[in-house]
């Protein structure tokens, strides 16, 4: 099992170009398969999520081959709507492919998808949502059958704004009679991709980005090339490493309107931000002050997925700062392991109250999921003396060759 060792205290200088957006790349490739003609989807990044996602991909039929950082997909023999138990169990974006087989072939069979343990992860918005489109959905001894024969375009109100379950919802939309209404739809800008590149295939869907989005049904679509946004997240991991450890950092291929709310409370904390419609360059001139209150929300909100990256950044802010994680139930997984650095964290219900402290200590700790581990890095990058992270595998799932790129800013860190 590979570890993380890391040397801290380095400040990082340098540029970054931002990898594809996993979280773009995964329904993208989904939705590739209700294609007619061939698809390639540009520099796709190699995240394990990705490769997981490939492999179930082809374990239906799907012929892929790469080239370079391209992936070519081409569905003339899919033969099978079942997906493959061990492989769905893996990935929560296997979901996402429920909506594609349906619109598609009328047919799909999966087991419940698996992903980050940061909550119970349940998918009835899924479900609920394809039933109103008039999919037939048993499930029965862990397994989901779906007969979409007599789906139709109807209007779903989403009870939460679901970034997987409007996913789910636009691709089923896209080849079924009639059109589709998604009421409270998710806003990510990962979402506005999809549909962008969807529609690159000629589905004809309108609103994405914005709380309505609507799926008039078509019946087929054609090959395209395309090449999903860059890593939001990654990024915004990125911005606030400098932020901890001071330097001066350029990223490229990321559109700096996606991490407005971040951006707005770096700015907050002694850092010069300057951006351009393709790129951030970020300095940071020094310590900084606790931001006082964070709170998760979908988006344009706060993202989840940088609430333990930012955790990791307040628990050396001056002054103390409450965390509310208001999207998933159980997402603080990186407070015991931030404690054994020297970091003083409480949690009450769904807050972290965070108390600045001078210093971090390097220590031995463990990842638990994806951002989690994202923020022992950043903590290990900040502290005093040596860390070793273990269970990096997780932070694999999300970050391409982390230590490569860290390691080329000027940090001390690697892969052992
Ligand atoms: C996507 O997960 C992302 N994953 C997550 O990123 C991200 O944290 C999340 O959106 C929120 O932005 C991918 O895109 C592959 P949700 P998803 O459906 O679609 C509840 C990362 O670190 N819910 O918006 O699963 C759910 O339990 C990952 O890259 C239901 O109750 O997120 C959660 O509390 C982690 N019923 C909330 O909604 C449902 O049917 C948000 O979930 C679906 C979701």
């Amino acid at each position: 099992m590979d570890k993380f060792f890391i040397n801290g205290g380095k400040r990082l200088e340098g540029a970054l170009e931002i990898s594809t957006s996993k979280n773009a790349t995964l329904p993208i490739l989904a939705a590739s398969i209700m294609s007619e003609g061939e698809i390639i989807v540009n520099k796709v990044p190699n995240f394990s999520d990705v490769e997981i996602m490939l492999k179930i991909l082809s374990s239906i039929g799907c012929l892929i081959t790469k080239q370079n950082n391209d992936v070519i997909i081409n569905n003339d023999s899919i033969n099978s709507f079942e997906l493959p138990a061990e492989l769905t169990k893996e990935v929560r974006a296997s979901i996402f492919l429920m909506g594609p087989l349906l619109a598609k072939f009328k047919s799909a069979k999966l087991s419940y998808p698996g992903g980050c343990n940061i909550g119970l992860r349940p998918i009835d918005l899924h479900l609920n949502g394809l039933r109103k489109l008039g999919a037939k959905i048993i499930e029965q001894h862990g397994y989901i059958y779906c007969d979409g024969k007599n789906m139709h375009g109807a209007v779903v109100n989403l009870d939460f704004p679901s970034v997987g379950a409007t996913e789910n919802l636009i691709m089923a939309a896209t080849l079924i009679e009639g059109t589709t209404q998604i009421i409270n739809a998710a806003r990510e800008p990962e979402i506005v991709d999809l549909a962008n590149f969807i529609n690159s295939m000629g589905g004809k869907i309108e609103g994405a980005g914005n709380s309505v989005i609507t799926i008039e049904g078509v019946k087929k679509l054609k090959g395209t090339e395309y090449k999903p946004i860059g890593d939001r997240i990654v990024a915004g991991t990125y911005l606030i490493a400098v932020a901890m450890n001071g330097g001066k950092v350029q990223l490229t291929n990321i559109n700096p309107d996606y991490l407005i709310s971040l951006i707005d409370k770096l700015k907050n904390s002694a850092c010069n931000i300057d951006t351009k419609f393709d790129r951030i360059k970020i300095e940071s001139i020094g310590k900084f002050k606790a931001l006082g209150n964070i709170d998760t929300q979908p988006y344009p909100g706060f993202p989840t997925d940088l609430q333990a990256p930012i955790m990791a950044m307040q628990t050396i802010g001056e002054g103390t700062t409450v965390i509310s994680e208001n999207v998933f139930e159980s997402r603080f997984k990186q407070v015991p392991e931030l404690i054994r650095m020297g970091a003083t964290i409480t949690i009450k219900e769904k807050s972290a109250i965070i108390v600045g402290e001078k210093q971090l200590y390097g220590a031995e700790v463990t990842a638990s999921d994806l951002r989690a581990g994202a923020s022992l890095v950043l903590a290990g990058l900040v502290a005093k003396g040596y860390t070793t992270i273990n269970d990096i595998y997780h932070i694999d799932r999300g970050y391409e060759n982390l230590e490569v790129a860290l390691s080329s800013l000027g940090a001390d860190i690697k892969r052992i």
